[in-house]
């Protein structure tokens, strides 16, 4: 390790470990993501492909005080209003198997790890509310791009998400990407003055794990490669 390495915190690691180390960190140590590292890490997420290298990502980076004050305003929304609503369908309008199941799954094993039973309405409110002070993470994120942009810009968006989560993983630093913060779109555009033709993605807590917090042992599964590979070996004869 060189001086400007333990600096940053720096480790070796694989783009395998990277990637399959990555999980949705909910609970952080206050200690600050130092804003050099987070420009390191979104200039490197940058180099996320887009089509035509339209690079039509926004991220608004918020830390320090305006943090604080952006979480007590979500939280003082979330305890008046509830939920909020996001300006676009993240999930299915009409949910069904097999997504009904794994979505399922993912909310009672994450209570479940929390202690949170099902006839638990403050424990899962409260569980909830963690996403307005993004799980304690130090730095929050907010990705918007033009509205007017379509389908395929959405789809670089998440490239450039993607690419934040795993680029953090280099200097220890884990995230949680949110969309419950899309919820509070409106507070975001006011506190952020976001223009009006931008529209609210989502949001990511990021910051250094809290290795002893239990909602942190938490690990989802994944469906083995059958479920969603299809190898193809003989092509059907072509049209004429
Ligand atoms: C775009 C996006 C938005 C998400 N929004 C939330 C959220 O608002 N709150 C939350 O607790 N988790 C959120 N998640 C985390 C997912 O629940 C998580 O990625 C999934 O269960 C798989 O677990 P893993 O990230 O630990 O692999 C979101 C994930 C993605 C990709």
């Amino acid at each position: 390790m060189n001086d400007a390495s333990s600096r940053t915190g720096e480790k070796a690691i694989t783009v395998e470990e990277a990637i399959r180390g990555r999980k949705s960190t909910r609970a952080f140590l206050r200690k600050p993501v130092p804003r050099e590292l987070m420009a390191r890490i979104l200039t490197t997420a940058g180099r996320a492909p887009s089509g035509s290298n339209i690079q039509p990502w926004k991220v608004y980076v918020v830390d320090g005080a305006a943090r604080d004050e952006l979480a007590a305003d979500l939280c003082r929304r979330f305890d008046t209003v509830g939920e909020g609503e996001r300006e676009y369908e993240y999930y299915p309008v009409k949910w069904r198997e097999p997504f009904l199941a794994r979505r399922r799954a993912c909310g009672w094993g994450l209570y479940g790890t929390m202690g949170i039973t099902r006839d638990d309405k403050d424990g899962m409110h409260a569980q909830r509310r963690q996403n307005y002070e993004f799980f304690g993470a130090p730095t929050a994120l907010i990705f918007t791009i033009d509205r007017d942009l379509e389908k395929g810009s959405w789809l670089d968006t998440g490239m450039f998400i993607q690419s934040i989560m795993i680029a953090a993983r280099q200097f220890g630093i884990e995230t949680i990407p949110q969309a419950a913060l899309a919820n509070f779109h409106e507070v975001l555009r006011a506190r952020l003055a976001i223009p009006e033709g931008e529209i609210v993605i989502c949001g990511m807590g990021v910051g250094y794990p809290d290795t002893e917090a239990k909602v942190n042992t938490f690990t989802t599964d994944r469906e083995p490669l059958e479920n969603f590979v299809g190898w193809v070996d003989k092509l059907r004869p072509a049209k004429t």
